[in-house]
């Protein structure tokens, strides 16, 4: 039997299958267009699959673009709760996985702890998908390569700056900066800096990441400003967060140090008035309406790739 393509973290796969998976995303959004949410794209990839959806967090666009993504593709999704199944209760990870291996074709799981996504996709021999992790959201980043692409072409040699929390998203940025070519710009307090692991990997695949802890600095110039919350689900330093990240709130002042045709990506849920202000969230260069939709085209063509439909 051959091994699942699990899609957990950037960095494990190459640059050609993110270019391949993105290109299908692009291609598939454009031939749907106009077309009401629920009907299939022509070639249904994911005809007769059914996915499984693990969720230990709260979601709204990871929840719902997947089970979207499922019946665009022709196929179907079961959603659950961690608290509601038997690993709430202490079944162990590994047994989940056999047996949900043997039900459905493919795993999506939003987890608390990253290595217990690698635990299941260690022993699934289905399809295994990280929707979140304290540690990475590559699917997020999937969906906002995207969205850079549709409106300002090839991100390769295009400059990202991430403004706030060295977080699970900024990971994921530093996981695909490499693999596609841009430059990444963090700014972050030093004591919530980004992985330096992530960083480490990144600088040995001659990848363009830097870190400081002066937004201006990372802001001019860049084509994509990028922000997310100052407190992510499982933080328990909330009022730490909020006064370390005071001067890092992305606002038009910011906003205006960027080339004249940047633009602004949060992965939502906002913070309105925190890391964001509603002028920048609402205002013309935001993309974040777009980069929430993404989430559906982008994670299809990641499914119909752990689906072995394309490449
Ligand atoms: N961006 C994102 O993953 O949103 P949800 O937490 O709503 O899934
Ligand atoms: N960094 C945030 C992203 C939410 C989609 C969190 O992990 O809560």
């Amino acid at each position: 039997m051959t091994a699942p393509r699990h899609f957990i973290d950037l960095w494990k796969l190459d640059g050609a299958t993110l270019r391949l998976i993105l290109e299908d995303a692009k291609a598939r959004k454009t031939a749907r267009k106009g077309w009401p949410q629920g009907r299939v794209d022509a070639d249904a990839p994911a005809k007769d699959r059914v996915l499984s959806m693990i969720f230990q967090k709260n979601s709204t666009r990871t929840r719902f673009s997947f089970d979207a993504a499922m019946r665009q593709l022709g196929g179907d999704a079961i959603i659950s709760t961690a608290s509601d199944m038997q690993l709430g209760r202490g079944e162990t990870i590994e047994d989940t996985a056999k047996v949900l291996s043997r039900m459905v074709d493919a795993v999506m799981i939003r987890a608390n702890v990253h290595a217990d996504v690698e635990r299941f996709a260690q022993v699934s021999t289905v399809p295994v998908i990280n929707g979140l992790t304290d540690k990475s959201h590559p699917c997020q980043i999937m969906a906002d390569l995207l969205t850079i692409e549709e409106h300002r072409g090839d991100v390769g040699g295009k400059t990202i700056a991430w403004v706030g929390d060295g977080n699970n998203v900024c990971s994921s940025f530093i996981h695909a900066a490499p693999l596609l070519g841009f430059k990444l710009k963090i700014a972050c307090p030093a004591v919530y800096h980004a992985d330096l692991h992530d960083l480490a990997r990144a600088a040995g695949l001659n990848g363009d990441v830097t870190m400081s802890e002066d937004p201006k600095e990372a802001v001019r110039g860049a084509d994509v400003v990028v922000a997310d919350t100052w407190v992510s689900m499982g933080d328990t330093d909330h009022d730490e967060r909020l006064k370390a990240f005071e001067p890092y709130q992305v606002d038009d002042a910011l906003m205006d140090l960027a080339k004249p045709d940047g633009v602004f990506l949060h992965c939502l849920p906002a913070h309105r008035g925190e890391e964001v202000t509603d002028a920048v969230l609402d205002g013309p260069r935001s993309l974040v309406w777009d980069e929430a939709e993404n989430r559906i085209h982008a994670q299809k063509s990641v499914l119909a790739w752990c689906f072995g439909a394309i490449g």
